[in-house]
């Protein structure tokens, strides 16, 4: 069952070069790009065309830890055509037998950027770790619904896809945009603005609730809204990929959260992002486009928390900590959370082995970031990236996405109120009936 698992996930990169066949002009992908890519990598590239020498070679981290030697990872930077790049992307799987190894850049500065340490001249603020908001916590988690979870996949899934270049995939954004508008409608201190990478077409969708007092402190709950099909005929961008758990599933998670937010009054004192990024499958475009403009901005991000598939449960273990590329305090916090308030579930840890998911985005650019997962790897869902990848193939429940909207909106809530030392605060929040 290796191999289905690898497969699936790899063509996402190797078929890129299909989907130029079905674009209108103007959403057409470059023709030539640049690759930050691994030693392995690297060395298969120079297989396949000699002379592509890298443009700079540097090191980077390769698992952030806080008390642990950090790993480095060798990475050169190459300019390669699209063709070149779908032929990696074909011997990194059948040579090295995994995925990635590479992430795509459509530009050389962006390129270098991975090369570049991040947190050089600026450190966002670490919040305190602490568990000092049950009294808000217990009541919403409470109230955190499988069903709604369940009608939003389904809504999600119903798009023909979710795919970066397709219309379909930016009619998706267009939709979510209004969803989360009408969800948080009457609350003043909520926006919902659309970023788009350039001139594409799909935009990454941001819904900000504004801090009481911590205003400038950012707490990033992020999923990918994108879909793909890496199987099958016909152009790309015209394929079924009703990716229901990849990531509609993490998509309705963190729209649980927010309902529930809005449902329970709550006014935080840090700021609040909800993020449903673009282009994730074509190699992080939407996250890696906003998690840059932020640390450029230093904008002050003191945690992103990744949902990408929640609801297949593959494994006997309910969450699993994605421990690479990952913060290794806001790991230990989620663990602490989970035994906390969710007591009836076990958690595990595993890891990716490559940047797999837009956590990698906030990672790189020097942010804490947390990625739990629906099961162990390898044991996840084996439908996705495929026309399975379906609501009805993990039974028609939202049973397992309930527990990662809910340790979510515990983190959420626990951070957002920074423990309650604020004199005049509370518990940390503001009571809105005295508001007016
Ligand atoms: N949701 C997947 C990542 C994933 C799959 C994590 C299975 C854990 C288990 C994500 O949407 C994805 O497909 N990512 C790409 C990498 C990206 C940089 C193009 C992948 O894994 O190939
Ligand atoms: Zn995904």
């Amino acid at each position: 069952m290796k191999t289905p698992n690898l497969l699936r996930r790899c063509f996402t990169l190797a078929l890129l070069s299909i989907l130029i066949l079905g674009l209108p002009a103007s959403a057409q992908p470059p023709d030539t790009l640049w690759l930050s890519l691994d030693e392995p990598a690297y060395r298969l590239l120079q297989k396949i065309s000699p002379t592509r020498w890298p443009l700079a070679t540097g090191e980077v981290a390769a698992i952030e830890e806080s008390d642990v030697a950090a790993r480095y990872d060798k990475v050169h930077v190459v300019h390669v055509s699209a063709f070149e790049r779908d032929q990696l992307a074909q011997a990194v799987h059948v040579a090295l037998n995994r995925c990635a190894g590479f992430v795509a850049h459509d530009s050389l500065a962006d390129a270098l950027s991975v090369l570049t340490p991040a947190t050089g001249g600026f450190t966002p603020t670490r919040p305190d770790y602490v568990i000092a908001h049950a009294a808000r916590v217990t009541p919403m988690l409470a109230t955190v619904s499988d069903a709604r979870i369940g009608t939003d996949i389904q809504t999600l899934a119903a798009f023909h896809n979710r795919y970066y270049y397709a219309s379909s995939g930016t009619q998706s954004a267009d939709w979510l945009a209004q969803y989360w508008e009408t969800i948080a409608a009457g609350r003043s201190d909520v926006q919902v603005t659309k970023v788009y990478r350039g001139s594409d077409a799909m935009p990454s969708v941001v819904l900000t609730v504004q801090g009481s007092d911590l205003t400038e402190q950012i707490l990033v709950l992020g999923a990918h809204l994108d879909s793909i099909n890496s199987y099958g005929s016909g152009s790309i961008s015209s394929r079924r990929a009703p990716g229901a758990d990849d990531d509609a599933s993490g998509v309705a998670s963190l729209t649980e959260v927010l309902r529930a937010i809005v449902e329970h009054d709550l006014r935080p004192r840090r700021s609040i992002q909800f993020m449903a990024y673009s282009g994730e499958e074509l190699g992080l475009y939407g996250s890696d486009y906003i998690a840059a403009d932020y640390r450029t901005r230093e904008v002050d991000v003191v945690g992103m928390l990744q949902l990408d598939m929640t609801n297949y449960k593959g494994s006997v273990e309910d969450i699993f900590i994605i421990d690479d590329y990952t913060d290794a305090q806001q790991n230990g916090f989620l663990v602490q959370l989970a035994q906390h308030y969710l007591p009836q579930l076990t958690v595990a840890h595993t890891a990716c082995g490559y940047g797999c998911s837009d956590h990698r985005s906030w990672n790189r650019q020097g942010y804490a970031a947390s990625f739990p997962f629906e099961a162990r790897m390898n044991e996840d869902n084996p439908y996705i990236h495929m026309i399975n990848d379906t609501w009805e193939t993990v039974g028609s429940q939202a049973l397992h996405a309930q527990k990662f909207a809910r340790l979510a909106l515990a983190w959420l809530v626990e951070l957002a109120g920074d423990g309650g030392l604020w004199e005049g605060f509370g518990d940390g929040f503001e009571d809105s009936e005295t508001d007016s």
